[in-house]
């Protein structure tokens, strides 16, 4: 297995350009099946593990693919679907996978998807998914392991969520575009990348409104056909590097971000004494001295991002006071602090909070990866220490960065990946 090798204590100074959002290009991968015809093109397409789990299941469903690496340009043609079924071993890979049971129901009237099962951080069950297609129409049964729904034809209807759900939100989405009627999705998730969804659904024939807002209205429609489109920026991969700025003391740009897909994480960084300035797609940051501490609630967007608490919690390891994190979107996210506390980070957990009492300094050990973002949280904090780090399994994090270690090293920090055998 490869380990990341980190010699911390070097500030990370530069500019950089993030890929397409990977929460925008796999439910955009998916809704390439929704097109009856023609060739689906998506770019600026980071070349993650991610990608390839869903191209792997798209291959199988019968759907042609090619990623050009060079350009990161993804081709996917869909004309020759003839299976309906995401297989236990690819959606156990990735459950991103489930994102592929919306377009096939509402494309074919059918789609066998297996349970996607829980992960490091969290149960993550998809009973608000299943709840939303029997909404709309689908006989939905669990067999063997597999969710099967079937239906002739979607019919629209309302659609309450019992709390956001942000893939929830895409494939009801991505099967309603096609219904008979009108769907209403109410208590939507409001996140940026589904936003862009909705805008790639729109180019493609869709008639989608509310998207950002906690109400999405769907006017079905008969077919839809394949389009180019360029995702946003990812905002959880700018924020790994401006979190990796501020736990340095560093200054760092990045490009092709949008500042308001950011900005609660903004305020809390400036809460933390960084300066923050943007541009209409940049956000660059300015770390001197010690951060100072905050609190944070993980909250559905536009709240804080759980997806950046890893990060942000290992650059209030060192700050100057003391912190509480309050995670409450997944009820075991809180892995990295046996990891961080091997680092010398001294923090408590009792329930889903967590107290971060800030140290001087961490000291440099060996640590273990567990979902991408956790693994990206241990990085930051390997850059931060003094002395050597080294960053076990990080297969998890190659799930969602494309060559971590590459990027990181553009913007000067001291960081090698190694194969242990
Ligand atoms: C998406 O996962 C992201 N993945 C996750 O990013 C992200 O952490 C999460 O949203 C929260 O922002 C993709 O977009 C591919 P949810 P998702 O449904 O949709 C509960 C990463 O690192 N829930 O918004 O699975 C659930 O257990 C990944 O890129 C139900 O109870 O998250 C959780 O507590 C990790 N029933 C909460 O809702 C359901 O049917 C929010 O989950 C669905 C969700």
């Amino acid at each position: 297995m490869e380990y990341f090798e980190i010699h911390g204590g070097v500030p990370l100074e530069g500019e950089i350009k993030v890929f397409a959002a990977k929460n925008s290009v796999l439910p955009m991968m998916a809704a390439a099946i929704l097109a009856q015809s023609g060739t689906t093109r998506i770019n600026n397409v980071p070349d993650i593990a991610d990608v390839r789990t869903m191209s792997e299941v798209l291959r199988r469903l019968g759907a042609e693919i090619e990623f050009d690496r060079q350009n990161n340009v993804l081709w996917i043609n869909t004309e020759n679907i003839r299976s309906y079924e995401a297989p236990y071993d690819l959606v156990s890979r990735m459950r991103a996978s489930f994102l592929v049971m919306g377009p096939l129901l509402a494309r074919f009237g059918t789609a066998r998807v297996s349970q996607p099962g829980g992960c490091a951080i969290g149960a993550r069950p998809v009973d608000q998914h299943i709840k939303g297609f029997a909404r709309l129409g689908a006989k939905v049964t669990e067999e063997g392991g597999y969710t099967v729904a079937r239906a002739k034809k979607l019919i629209g209807n309302t659609v309450v969520f019992d709390r956001p759900t942000h893939t929830g939100t895409e494939n009801i989405m991505m099967s309603a575009v096609l219904a008979e009627g009108r769907t209403e999705i109410i208590n939507a998730a409001q996140d940026p990348e589904i936003v862009d969804l909705a805008k790639m659904l729109n180019k493609m024939g869709a008639k989608i409104r509310g998207a950002g807002t906690s109400i999405i209205t769907i006017d079905g429609v008969d077919t839809l056909r394949a389009v180019e489109h360029t995702p946003i920026g990812d905002r959880l991969e700018a924020g790994t590097y401006l979190f990796g700025a501020i736990a340095t003391g560093g200054r760092v740009k990045v490009k092709n971000v949008s500042p308001a897909s950011l900005r609660t994480v903004l305020c809390k960084m400036m809460d933390m004494g960084a300066e923050v300035t943007t541009g209409r797609n940049y956000v660059a940051v300015q770390m001197r001295g010690r951060p100072r501490a905050v609190d944070i609630i993980t909250d559905p967007f536009p709240g804080f991002p759980t997806d950046l608490q890893p990060m942000i919690m290992a650059a209030l390891t060192i700050a100057e006071g003391t912190s509480v994190i309050w995670e409450r979107i997944f009820e075991n996210r809180f892995i990295h602090v046996m990891e961080l506390q091997r680092l010398g980070a001294n923090i408590t957990i009792s329930g889903d909070r967590a107290t971060v009492v800030g140290v001087e300094n961490l000291d440099g050990a060996t640590v273990m990866a567990s979902d991408i973002r956790a693994g990206a949280g241990l990085v930051i904090a390997g850059l931060a220490a003094r002395g050597k780090t080294v960053v076990k399994r990080v297969y998890h994090i190659d799930r969602g960065y494309q060559r971590l270690e590459e990027r990181l090293r553009l913007l000067g920090a001291s960081i090698e990946r190694y194969d242990e055998n």
